[in-house]
């Protein structure tokens, strides 16, 4: 086995949804479990969310979906991605919920639908700004009235995605929800059950209570990392998961030697180099080349020369780097820490491509005090 693995801690992640439910006032959850649960393992993590009696679970892919359904798992599993006509069969036959975006396949559905005996679970997708998929909120009447009155789709819920809720000062998000409320109110006017209304992501769940509505959507908060590295810290949230390495290799280096593709950092006096056996392969960027840390010993070393596809190199100061020391890429080490935020600013991204760029290559396991 390599000595490279990722470590998630199931306590972090129930801490985490035990948060979200008392910020949220017990509003009901769709764990947002899409992306390989953000990189910490579809599989493992939904049925921790089963056993944590989450209301229901949410996937990009229909693939995803049926992975779920696959391994045993039976909430209600919602797909966000939208369905093309090809797919509905699948849909049907894995009791999957979908995201409905237009009433240009509603006809088609119901054909389906009617040959194979069942009902469709849809929530219908409005689009309130985000542009990104979802029937225009301000035009939305007629595909409510339509995806209503049809007879073999049940309207669950009604929902839309919020463009800029990780920011507590932008105005966008109240826009967005008043866009949303009125499209909403033709349920009313229609004489129909209000369906389940959903808005908020974790951006929405932290700053902006009154997207709560009758249930909330968090994905990077549940894993206890915030939206962007500058995101205010509101609720005391822990990051489930951790990346440990051990150096494999470690050399002393005279002044003038140079590490790595493209020899772009040359020691300028002696220096202790250790060798790390993960790279871009694995999901951990290339752009930290010269511009990451790890820690060893609890102690931050800098990451020198470039990142490869398999191995990177640190110059270790001040601390003992053998082959076999643990060097610990995410997480904590001796009180010491290395966040998923931070690692997302050396790269210039967000926490989130941090997180789902850590791919299979790296085996997980998990924690449970
Ligand atoms: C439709 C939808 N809802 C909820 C989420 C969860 O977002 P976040 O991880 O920001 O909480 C996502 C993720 O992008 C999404 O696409």
């Amino acid at each position: 086995m390599r000595p490279t693995f990722i470590e998630v801690s199931l306590e972090n992640l129930r801490h985490n949804l035990q948060l979200i439910q008392k910020h949220t006032e017990n509003r009901p959850v769709m764990a947002v479990v899409k992306s390989n649960a953000y990189g910490h393992g579809l599989i493992r993590v939904a049925k921790f969310y089963e056993e944590l009696a989450v209301d229901c679970l949410g996937v990009a892919l229909l693939e995803e979906g049926i992975l779920l359904r696959k391994s045993g798992i039976s909430l209600p599993i919602v797909v966000f991605g939208g369905v093309l006509t090809n797919q509905i069969s699948e849909y049907l036959k894995w009791n999957l919920e979908f995201f409905l975006s237009s009433s240009e396949n509603i006809r088609e559905l119901e054909r389906i639908c009617e040959a194979c005996e069942q009902q469709a679970v849809v929530h219908l997708k409005l689009d309130s700004g985000m542009g990104r998929v979802g029937c225009i909120a301000e035009d939305s009447a007629g595909f409510i009235e339509k995806a209503v009155f049809s007879k073999h789709i049940f309207v669950k819920g009604v929902c839309s995605h919020l463009a800029c809720a990780d920011d507590p000062e932008d105005p966008m998000t109240v826009e967005q929800l008043e866009r949303f409320l009125d499209a909403v109110s033709v349920f009313e006017r229609l004489g129909v059950r209000v369906p389940i209304r959903h808005l908020a992501n974790s951006g929405g769940v932290l700053y902006f209570p009154q997207t709560h509505l009758d249930l909330v959507r968090p994905g990077i908060l549940l894993y206890g990392v915030y939206p962007e590295p500058d995101s205010p810290h509101l609720l005391d949230v822990r990051p489930a998961l951790q990346l440990k390495s051990q150096v494999s290799f470690h050399k002393s280096v005279p002044n003038g030697f140079t590490v790595s593709y493209g020899a772009t950092w040359t020691s300028t006096k002696r220096a202790e180099i250790a060798t790390v056996p993960l790279g871009y392969g694995d999901g951990y960027r290339r752009a930290f080349s010269n511009r990451g840390e790890v820690l060893i010993g609890g102690k931050r070393q800098a990451i020198v020369g470039r990142v490869c596809m398999d191995q990177f190199m640190v110059k270790s100061k001040n601390v003992r780097s053998e082959a076999g020391t643990e060097v610990l890429l995410i997480g904590e080490q001796d009180g010491q820490s290395i966040t998923v935020e931070e690692m997302s600013a050396w790269a210039e991204t967000i926490p989130y491509e941090i997180l789902t760029n850590l791919n299979e290559r790296i085996p997980r396991i998990y924690t449970n005090k």
